[in-house]
C-alpha cells in the first residue's frame, strides 16, 4: 500500500468512525428531539479544541454482530473557556449507547487522565444501560467507573448531563458525580422502569413522572439542574464550570467585574419587612448583593427553603446557602438540610468560600419529619458546617433562633466572619413559643390572657430578639448596615483570601449519612 494509499484508508475510517451506527440512527437521533454523541460535543467545547481518544476501539468479542468503531461512546479532551475538561459521550446510534467492556475501559482512560492530571470529567449520558450481549463484563465496566468516580470525588470536579435514558445501575455513576444535569421531555433516570414498576407494585406511571428532569429536580432531588432542551443544558454546564476550580489544589477562578465593589443598595434597608412574621424573597438579596446580579442557582426547584448557588463577589466565585423566608417560612427541614450539607461539602471540597444569609426560626416541627429523621438529617448539614475549612462568612438578616442559629455557619462553628443586620433576632426561640412556655402559669391565671400574652411578646422581643445580646458576647463580630452588605462581604472575603484552617489528621469522619 503506497503512503497515499494509507492516507486515504485514515480518511475512509475517520468518516466511518464519525457517523457512529451510521446516517439512518443519526436521523433517528435527531427526529427523537436529541443530538448526537459528537454534536454535544462541539457544543460543549471551545471551537477547535477536542482530541479525540480510542476513536478506533472495536468490541473484541467474536459474536457476529456488527461492529462499530469507538463501540459506542467518543472519548477526549478539550477546552471550556480555555480550560482543560476531558469527556465521554456516550453514543446512543451504536446499541443504543450500551456499555460494553471496551465501551467502559475508554470511560476509565478519560476518568485517570482527569484525574492525573487535575481536569474536570464531564459525562454526556444517553444509553441503555449495560449491553446485553456482554454480560458480567459490562457489570464489571460499570463498576470500573463507579470505582473512579468515588477515587476522584473531591479530587477533580465530576459533571453528568443526562440527554437520554440512564436506567439500572447505570444511574449510579452519575449519582456519584458532584452535580447531575437533566434536560426536560428527553432524558430520563430510574433504577426499574414502568414496566417493572407495574409488575411488581401495581403502580401504573410514565416515564416522565417516574424518572423526567422535573421529578428529579423537584421530587427526589436527584437532579441539580433541570434544562429546556440540549443546548441549554451545555450552556449551563459552561456556566457552571467557570465558578469552579479545575481540581482540589487549585482556587477557583477569579473573573474581574465593572460592578463596583463599594456599590451600596439602598433598597436593603426596607427588605426585611418591619413585620417579622412576613416573608420577603431572600433571592433577591442575593442578586442584589453579588456581582452583575448573576446568581447560578443550584437545585432551584427543590426544598426551596434554602437557597443553595453560585456568584461572584468582587471577582471571587463563592457559593452561597440562604434560608428563604418566602419558602415554609425558611424553616430547615430534611430535604433541605441534605440539599445544603451536600453543596457546603462541595465548596469545601474545592476551595469556594461560602457565604452564609441567615433567616430561619428554626426546624420544622411534626411527626412526619421527626419520623423520617430530621434529627439524623439536620446533623448533616451541621456537620458540613462544622468541617469546612474554607473561608466561612455569615450575615444574619433576619431570625436566627434555637439550634438552627448554631446549624448556619455559626461563629462557634468555625464562622470566620459572622454579623448581623440590626433587625436580626437571636434567641432560643421566637417569641410566641417563648412566653407560652415562660409564662404559661400566668398567662393561665391572667383576666385578659390575649393583652397580656401580647404585652410579653413585645417585652421577649424587646429583650432577646434582637443582635445586641450576641454582639455583646463576640458571637457576632458587628451589626453591620444592609445597604454596605457587598461592600462589607468584599472586603471580608479579602481578609480570608489566605485562611489557613485544618481538620485532625484522620481517615475520615463518619457524617450521619
Ligand atoms: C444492547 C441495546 C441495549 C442494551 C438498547 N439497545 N439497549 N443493546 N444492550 N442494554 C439497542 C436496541 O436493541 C436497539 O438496537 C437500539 O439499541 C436502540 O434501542 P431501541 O429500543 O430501538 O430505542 P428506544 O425505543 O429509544 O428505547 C431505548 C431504551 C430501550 C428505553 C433504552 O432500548 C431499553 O429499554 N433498553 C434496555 C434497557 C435495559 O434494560 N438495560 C439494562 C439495564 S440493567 P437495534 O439494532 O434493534 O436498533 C443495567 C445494569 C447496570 O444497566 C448495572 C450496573 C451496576
Amino acid at each position: 500500500m503506497s503512503n497515499e494509499e494509507k492516507l486515504a484508508l485514515l480518511d475512509a475510517r475517520e468518516r466511518e468512525a464519525e457517523l457512529g451506527g451510521g446516517p439512518e440512527r443519526i436521523e433517528r437521533q435527531h427526529a427523537a428531539g436529541k443530538l448526537t454523541a459528537r454534536e454535544r460535543i462541539d457544543l460543549l467545547l471551545d471551537p477547535g479544541t477536542f482530541v479525540e481518544t480510542d476513536r478506533f476501539v472495536l468490541d473484541q468479542h467474536e459474536t457476529g454482530q456488527k461492529k462499530f468503531y469507538g463501540d459506542g461512546v467518543v472519548t477526549g479532551y478539550g477546552r471550556v473557556d480555555g480550560r482543560l475538561v476531558y469527556v465521554f459521550s456516550q453514543d446512543f446510534t451504536v446499541y443504543g449507547g450500551s456499555l460494553s467492556q471496551a465501551f467502559a475501559k475508554k470511560v476509565c482512560k478519560i476518568m485517570d487522565l482527569a484525574a492525573r492530571n487535575g481536569a474536570p470529567v464531564i459525562g454526556l449520558n444517553d444509553s441503555g444501560g449495560a449491553r446485553i450481549q456482554e454480560g458480567v463484563e459490562s457489570l464489571a465496566g460499570y463498576a470500573d467507573i463507579f470505582l473512579r468516580n468515588v477515587m476522584s470525588s473531591g479530587v477533580v470536579p465530576q459533571i453528568s448531563a443526562i440527554l437520554g435514558p440512564c436506567a439500572g445501575g447505570a444511574v449510579y455513576s452519575p449519582a456519584l458525580t458532584d452535580f447531575i444535569f437533566m434536560v426536560k421531555d428527553t432524558s430520563y433516570m430510574f433504577i426499574t422502569g414502568p414496566d417493572v414498576i407495574k409488575t411488581v407494585t401495581h403502580e401504573e406511571v410514565t416515564k416522565e413522572e417516574l424518572g423526567g428532569a422535573m421529578t428529579h429536580a423537584s421530587k427526589s432531588g436527584v437532579a441539580h439542574f433541570a434544562a429546556e432542551d440540549e443546548e441549554h443544558c451545555i450552556a449551563m454546564i459552561r456556566e457552571l464550570l467557570g465558578y469552579i476550580p479545575q481540581n482540589n489544589l487549585e482556587d477557583p477562578p477569579v473573573r474581574p467585574t465593572e460592578d463596583p465593589e463599594d456599590r451600596c443598595e439602598e433598597s436593603l434597608k426596607t427588605l426585611v419587612p418591619d413585620n417579622p412574621n412576613k416573608p420577603y424573597e431572600m433571592k433577591e438579596l442575593i442578586r442584589l448583593v453579588v456581582d452583575d446580579g448573576n446568581f447560578l442557582e443550584v437545585h432551584e426547584a427543590y426544598a426551596t427553603n434554602i437557597i443553595v448557588g453560585f456568584a461572584r463577589l468582587g471577582g471571587q466565585s463563592v457559593g452561597i446557602v440562604a434560608n428563604n423566608p418566602a419558602s415554609l417560612a425558611g424553616t430547615l427541614d430534611i430535604d433541605s438540610s441534605i440539599k445544603a450539607a451536600r453543596f457546603v461539602r462541595f465548596c469545601d471540597c474545592f476551595n469556594i468560600p461560602l457565604v452564609t444569609f441567615v433567616d430561619v426560626p428554626g426546624f420544622l416541627p411534626g411527626t412526619d419529619q421527626e419520623w423520617r429523621g430530621i434529627i439524623n438529617h439536620g446533623a448533616k448539614l451541621l456537620y458540613a458546617f462544622c468541617e469546612a475549612t474554607v473561608p466561612k462568612v455569615t450575615v444574619i438578616t433576619r431570625k436566627a433562633y434555637g439550634g438552627a442559629y448554631d446549624v448556619m455557619s455559626s461563629k462557634h462553628i468555625r464562622g470566620d466572619i459572622n454579623v448581623a443586620f440590626p433587625t436580626a433576632e437571636i434567641a432560643v426561640m421566637g417569641p410566641d413559643g417563648a412566653v407560652n412556655i415562660i409564662y404559661r402559669k400566668e398567662l393561665a391565671e391572667a383576666a385578659d390572657p390575649v393583652a397580656r400574652k401580647a404585652e410579653l411578646v413585645e417585652e421577649y422581643r424587646d429583650k432577646f430578639a434582637n443582635p445586641y445580646k450576641a454582639a455583646e458576647l463576640g458571637y457576632i463580630d458587628a451589626i453591620i448596615h444592609p445597604e454596605q452588605t457587598r461592600p462589607f462581604l468584599i472586603q471580608a472575603l479579602r481578609t480570608l483570601e489566605n485562611k489557613r484552617d485544618q481538620n485532625p489528621p484522620k481517615k475520615h469522619g463518619n457524617i450521619p449519612l
